[in-house]
C-alpha cells in the first residue's frame, strides 16, 4: 500500500491506466467502512490488473457545522492505516487541510434541493462542504467508481446526484449498513454513548423494523407507519429524544403522505448530545 499525503504524491503515484474504485471517509474506521473497502476491492477485480482501491481518509473541516465537533473528531491515523494495509488498499489518501483547502479559496458546490431536508435541516452548509470535498476527490482520482454506505442514506442521495448534474464518469455505488449484533448501525458516534444509552440505542433498530412491518401488512399512511416507531422507541428507549422524522421519496426525499411508491424511513434520534441517524427502505 502506497501513503500518499499530498497532492503532488498523488499525481505522481496514479497513472492513467489506473481504474480506481474509491471509498472517501474521514478516518476513525470501524467495520462499516471495512465492509465497503471489501466491497471496493470485489469491485476492482471488475478491471482486472489495472483495478486499483484508492481509501480517503480526511476529516473535512468544511462540513462540520459546529466546532466542537470538528476538534473532537478522533483520528487515530496509524490504526487506520493498517487496517488498509491489512485489507488489500492500494492507495491511502491522507492530506493536511491545508493540502485540500487554499486559504482564500472562493468556489464550493453547492446542491439545494434535497440538502434542505432531514439532515439538512439542521446542519446547514453541511452538505455543501460534502460535496465540494468529493467533488475535489473525484477530480484527483477520477475513480472509475466510489462506494458509500447506505446508513447515510441522505448523503448517497445527494452524491449521486452530484455525479448526474456535473457529468461525473464516476460511478457512485452504495453499501449496506453494517450491524452491531444488537441491530445498532455502527458509526464512530457510538464510543460517545453512555452505557444506559448503548442499551436502549438498537431500538432504533427495532422501531424501524415495526414501522415496514406495518407497511408490510398493507398500510399506506406514512403517518400510521410512522407512529408505529415512535411507540416502539418511547417503549424501549426512553431516553431518547427524536430530532426527525419521516417518510420520503427514495429518490427525491420528499415527505410522503401516502406511501405509493419507493419510499425510506430516515430518521436521526438524541441520545443525551450523540446524535444516531438510521434509515429503512420500503
Ligand atoms: P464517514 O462518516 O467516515 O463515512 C465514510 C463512509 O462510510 C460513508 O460512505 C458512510 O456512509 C459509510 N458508513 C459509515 N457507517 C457505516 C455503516 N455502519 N455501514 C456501512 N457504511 C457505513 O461520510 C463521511 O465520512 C463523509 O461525509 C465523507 C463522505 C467522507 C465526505 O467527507
Amino acid at each position: 500500500m502506497k501513503r500518499l499525503q499530498t497532492i503532488q504524491e498523488l499525481n505522481q503515484e496514479i497513472s492513467d491506466s489506473d481504474k480506481i474504485v474509491l471509498v472517501p471517509t474521514m478516518g476513525a474506521l470501524h467495520v462499516g467502512h471495512f465492509t465497503l473497502i471489501k466491497q471496493a476491492i470485489e469491485k476492482a477485480k471488475q478491471y482486472g490488473d489495472n483495478g486499483k482501491v484508492a481509501v480517503s481518509i480526511f476529516v473535512n473541516p468544511i462540513q462540520f457545522d459546529r466546532a466542537v465537533d470538528l476538534d473532537s473528531y478522533p483520528q487515530p491515523i496509524e490504526a487506520d492505516l493498517a487496517h488498509c494495509e491489512r485489507l488489500g488498499v492500494d492507495y491511502a489518501f491522507t492530506p493536511d487541510s491545508s493540502e485540500i483547502y487554499h486559504s482564500d479559496r472562493s468556489i464550493h458546490v453547492s446542491e439545494d434541493s434535497l440538502s434542505s431536508l432531514l439532515c439538512g435541516a439542521t446542519r446547514p452548509g453541511h452538505f455543501d462542504g460534502v460535496c465540494t470535498v468529493i467533488t475535489k476527490l473525484f477530480n484527483l482520482f477520477q475513480p472509475a467508481a466510489a462506494i458509500f454506505g447506505l446508513k447515510d442514506y441522505q448523503q448517497l442521495a445527494i452524491i449521486k446526484r452530484l455525479a448526474r448534474d456535473l457529468n461525473f464518469r464516476t460511478e457512485v455505488m452504495g453499501g449496506e449498513t453494517v450491524r452491531e449484533e444488537s441491530g445498532l448501525a455502527m458509526s464512530s458516534r457510538n464510543v460517545g454513548l453512555t452505557e444506559a444509552s448503548k442499551a436502549q440505542a438498537p431500538a432504533i433498530r427495532s422501531a424501524m423494523l415495526a414501522a415496514k412491518a406495518v407497511y408490510d401488512r398493507g398500510e399506506t399512511s406514512a403517518d400510521r407507519i410512522l407512529a408505529a416507531f415512535r411507540l416502539h422507541l418511547a417503549k424501549h428507549a426512553p431516553l431518547s429524544k427524536i430530532d426527525y422524522l419521516e417518510c420520503v421519496c427514495a429518490s427525491t426525499l420528499q415527505a410522503l403522505k401516502e406511501v405509493d411508491k419507493p419510499a425510506v424511513i430516515a430518521t436521526a434520534v438524541f441520545f443525551k448530545q450523540v446524535r444516531l441517524i438510521d434509515n429503512i427502505i420500503l
